[in-house]
């Protein structure tokens, strides 16, 4: 029987967001959700393994690929990867609505040199084993069926070729079961590597090395049988991945019946069904994240206002889909002018202002940025001018992040921030909602714009979950899983970093860890968002004062709902080993809890803290 593999990393036809921005939700419960639902669709549609999740830790938003993963932080990033494994895989792979999850891309990809896509990775131990393996172990923990490797190479070894990564420790120390499949071609890229001479040397090395599957090189089927009649690849080799992919074949049930996920009734009846529009809505309001509501402007009046709506992003319903949404049908999200629409009573106006890009190709390189037409910009500053607030919807096109695109300008593309400058001008009442598949450098607009957004791409439903938050029907509770730089050069920039030898300015002197021309400080740190309410820590305390070694932590605090509406809040735990045989960082994230307040209501939260 055939094992389907299908890219399903944000849903399936029906699209949820966008993973990063899944991940700023914190809500794991919603994010196995949101996983369950792709399931659903995909093995309506005869799919029996997705090539997700994608779990590499990445620090450089200037990486593409950062849209498709859970952030920057390790523990985040192993509790997002064990849900999304846990919503690929249900309870038994045999269900006919499961399918094999893949835990990719092993190992360190999101440390590509310079943030430049398939580029080199060289790190240590420390990091490696701290930072970058902990969301692989989470997902093999988890159950997950699959590895794959990856396109980069990890301290001189091709990850593809890396008989440490795969042997040694997935297959060694982890004991995983599963089978690894190559990423596309990657055994060739040995070659282009100048690891291997030929297709036969990067086959005989990809075997040795544990790879079990080659996925669209041709250089098992063509190079393997010739490998082992002369001996060079022992057949045990070739016995181990066939068992091994065999076995995740058993597991889904295809012994039994090859054509099990083959049911066009069911693919009629499950894909598009209204509870996968009403999850995929739920999960998009969850993953928005309230940066700055300086005057209140909002949530928004629901009617009275003169409301102008402008920017290249606000009724675009194809940009919010965002990168990986290969069965979904073009223009099939809701646009943000439409969601808003529906709010009846508001006089809303919309203005495009200017266009984002120019040129008809669906993925948007560079060149094809509009950085000369600035015809409409006059009228955007008319409907401003005659609005009591201005929504503006400006970022980056859903095909600017992804694979392939690595940028080194993360500010607002093309004219866009000249419009928003304009604007500006005649109005400075202005909501800005940001679409982003990273963090974005936006220090102009965070001066001077009272409200700032970050809507990401929220998939199928985008229109409606960002009406319904900007009108107040839902309180955003979203919480950054990657820093916002100040500018590009902070890059590589996250909260748990060490503290070096001179980390403070003890003697207001230069001879410090810092730059001569920016704050250490990013713009927005790893874990931050607002509410439409306001929230009081207090009485913070452990359980007892002294521990024996075994013994778990309980770490308690109380939370206190002291503004005006209902809201939920994130409480994190960090801690920070204070002195230890190596260096550690400043604080690192151990545990969390979303709780939701009514308001002026108190909760006590505990949080546990193991050996
Ligand atoms: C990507 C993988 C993906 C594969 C199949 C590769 O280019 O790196 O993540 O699963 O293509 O589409």
């Amino acid at each position: 029987p055939l094992l389907f593999g299908f890219d399903v990393i944000h849903g399936f036809k029906t699209l949820s967001p966008i993973p990063i921005a899944e991940s700023a939700s914190w809500d794991l419960e919603a994010i196995k959700n949101s996983a369950r639902v792709a399931a659903t669709e995909a093995s309506a549609a005869g799919i029996t393994w997705t090539f997700a999740p994608m779990i590499d830790i990445s620090r450089d938003p200037r990486w593409g690929r950062v849209m498709e993963g859970g952030g920057e932080d390790t523990y985040l990033g192993s509790k997002i990867a064990e849900a999304r494994v846990i919503g690929f895989q249900g309870d038994h792979l045999s269900d006919v609505n499961t399918i094999a999850a893949c835990a990719k891309h092993f190992a360190a990809y999101g440390f590509s040199e310079a943030g430049k896509e398939y580029n080199t990775v060289d790190i240590s131990n420390n990091t490696l084993y701290n930072t970058v393996l902990p969301p692989f172990k989470a997902a093999e923990e988890a159950g997950v069926r699959t590895f794959m490797n990856a396109f980069n190479d990890l301290n001189g070894i091709p990850a593809s070729t890396n008989e440490f990564l795969q042997r040694d420790i997935l297959k060694g120390k982890w004991d995983f079961n599963g089978f690894v499949v190559s990423d596309w071609a990657s055994i060739n890229e040995a070659i282009f590597w100048g690891q291997a001479k030929d297709k036969k040397e990067a086959a005989y090395l990809a075997s040795k090395a544990g790879s079990d599957m080659d996925m669209e090189g041709y250089v098992y089927i063509n190079e393997l049988v010739n490998l082992v009649n002369e001996g060079k690849v022992k057949e045990a080799i070739i016995d181990d991945a066939v068992r091994r992919i065999l076995r995740v074949k058993f597991e889904l049930g295809l012994f039994d019946n090859p054509y099990k996920y083959c049911d066009e009734a069911r693919e009629k009846a499950i894909i598009g069904q209204k509870s996968n529009h009403d999850a995929v809505l739920d999960m998009a309001k969850k993953s928005v994240v309230l940066l700055k509501n300086d005057t209140q402007l909002l949530p928004l009046a629901k009617s009275g206002k003169r409301i102008a709506l402008i920017g290249p992003l606000a009724d675009d319903d194809n940009s919010p889909l965002g990168s990986w949404r290969l069965a979904s049908d073009d223009h099939s999200a809701v646009s943000v002018y439409e969601g808003m629409k529906a709010y009846n009573g508001n006089k809303l106006k919309y203005e495009k202002g200017v266009d984002l890009y120019i040129g008809k190709t669906a993925f948007v390189n560079e060149v094809n940025i509009n950085t000369t037409n600035k015809k409409g910009i006059k009228e955007a500053v008319r409907a401003a001018k005659n609005a009591d607030v201005v929504v503006m919807v400006l970022g980056e096109h859903g095909f600017q992040s992804g694979e392939g695109r690595s940028r080194t300008n993360l500010d607002l593309p093309g004219l866009q921030q000249e419009l928003l400058e304009a604007v500006y001008k005649v109005n400075p009442n202005i909501v800005l909602v940001l679409n982003a598949g990273r963090p974005l450098t936006i220090n102009w607009a965070n001066e001077y714009i009272p409200t700032i957004v970050m809507g990401w791409q929220l998939g199928t439903q985008t229109g409606n979950a960002i009406a319904q938050v900007l009108y107040g029907d839902y309180n955003p509770s979203g919480k950054l899983p990657m820093t916002f730089p100040r500018n590009v050069g902070q890059i590589p920039i996250y909260y748990n970093y060490k503290s070096t030898g001179r980390g403070s300015n003890r003697e207001n002197n230069v001879f410090w860890s810092h730059y001569n021309d920016v704050e250490n400080t990013p713009l927005y740190p790893f874990g931050y968002g607002l509410s439409y309410t306001s929230f009081e820590y207090k009485n913070l305390k452990l359980d007892k004062s002294v521990y024996t070694a075994n013994e778990t932590v309980k770490v308690s605090v109380d939370l206190k709902n002291t503004g005006n509406y209902d809201g939920k809040e994130v409480v994190q735990l960090y801690i920070r080993d204070k002195v230890g045989s190596i260096t550690r960082p400043i604080k690192e994230l151990k545990g969390f809890e979303l709780v939701e307040l009514k308001k002026g209501e108190t909760k006590t939260i505990t949080l546990k803290l193991t050996k």
